[in-house]
């Protein structure tokens, strides 16, 4: 896919992956506007690269999804692309009875986020010639770790969601490609929790470069290799499956 004078959203794109993503997405001659709830956050990124446009969002609510996409609308309708990479991991002892608020954010943001905007975005997307939806699913999405089961969960279903979308939209100009990260070394889930893993640096060199090729699945690692494992059946069975 081209990528030079692109408009890319990006959700969650303060710190990690998706700082990370953005940096490689300037340098290689596009604009990018990052969105997030910690405006502290936000002027930080900024600092780090002065292009970058910044703008305060929550994506956990309907309300906020919706104020995004109106605020794109009217202040960057140039936007072409959209990456849904916003998101939360939680540790979760399914035998304590905690509320069920704080699972219901968790799906809010990873699944629920992800499948609006993109429906909110596609209305405006497919009025470019080139676009793209991209969705940041996880190496959990084929095998789940149970210590974060809902976050598993979400991230299988939103690797489901990304295949489903693609199909109904190749007849568009929107392409859609998925993101499958392994872990990384972001704050994800609390600082420290992932200091196991690839530099965000290496991660999001490899995806930029991958997905500039023309790929539209684009694992790294571990995460890799699960796609992998599994793509010759899940690509016989979708075609099969999916014949109209
Ligand atoms: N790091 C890994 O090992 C790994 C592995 C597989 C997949 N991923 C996925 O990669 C994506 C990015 O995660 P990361 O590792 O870069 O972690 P991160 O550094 O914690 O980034 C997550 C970002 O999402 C934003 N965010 C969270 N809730 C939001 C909301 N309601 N509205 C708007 N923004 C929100 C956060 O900003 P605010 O808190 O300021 O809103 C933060 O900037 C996530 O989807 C994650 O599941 C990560």
């Amino acid at each position: 896919m081209q990528f030079q004078n692109m408009n890319i959203l990006i959700t969650g794109g303060a710190s990690g992956i998706g700082l990370g993503l953005a940096r490689e997405f300037i340098a290689a001659g596009n604009t990018v506007i990052v969105c997030g709830r910690r405006n502290e956050k936000l002027a930080e990124a900024k600092k780090l690269l002065p292009t970058l446009q910044t703008l305060t969002a929550d994506v956990q609510t309907v309300e906020g999804r919706i104020a995004l996409r109106d605020t794109i609308v009217e202040k960057y309708p140039q936007v072409d692309i959209l990456i849904n990479n916003a998101g939360i991991q939680r540790r979760l002892d399914l035998q304590t009875n905690e509320p069920w608020e704080l699972t219901e954010s968790e799906i809010a943001t990873n699944l629920h986020a992800p499948i609006h905007l993109s429906q909110l975005f596609v209305e405006h997307l497919k009025n470019k010639s080139n676009a793209a939806i991209m969705n940041v699913t996880s190496g959990l999405s084929f095998v789940p770790i149970a210590q974060m089961p809902v976050y598993c969960a979400t991230k299988a279903a939103l690797r489901s969601f990304t295949l489903s979308l693609r199909k109904q939209l190749a007849d568009t100009s929107i392409r859609v490609i998925e993101i499958i990260p392994p872990a990384v070394n972001t704050d994800l889930g609390g600082p420290g929790l992932h200091t196991f893993g690839v530099p965000v640096e290496d991660f999001a060199k490899a995806v930029v470069s991958r997905i500039a090729a023309g790929e539209v699945e684009v694992g790294y690692g571990t995460a890799e290799n699960s796609r992998l494992a599994f793509q010759p059946i899940v690509d016989e069975m979708f075609k099969r499956m999916n014949l109209r």
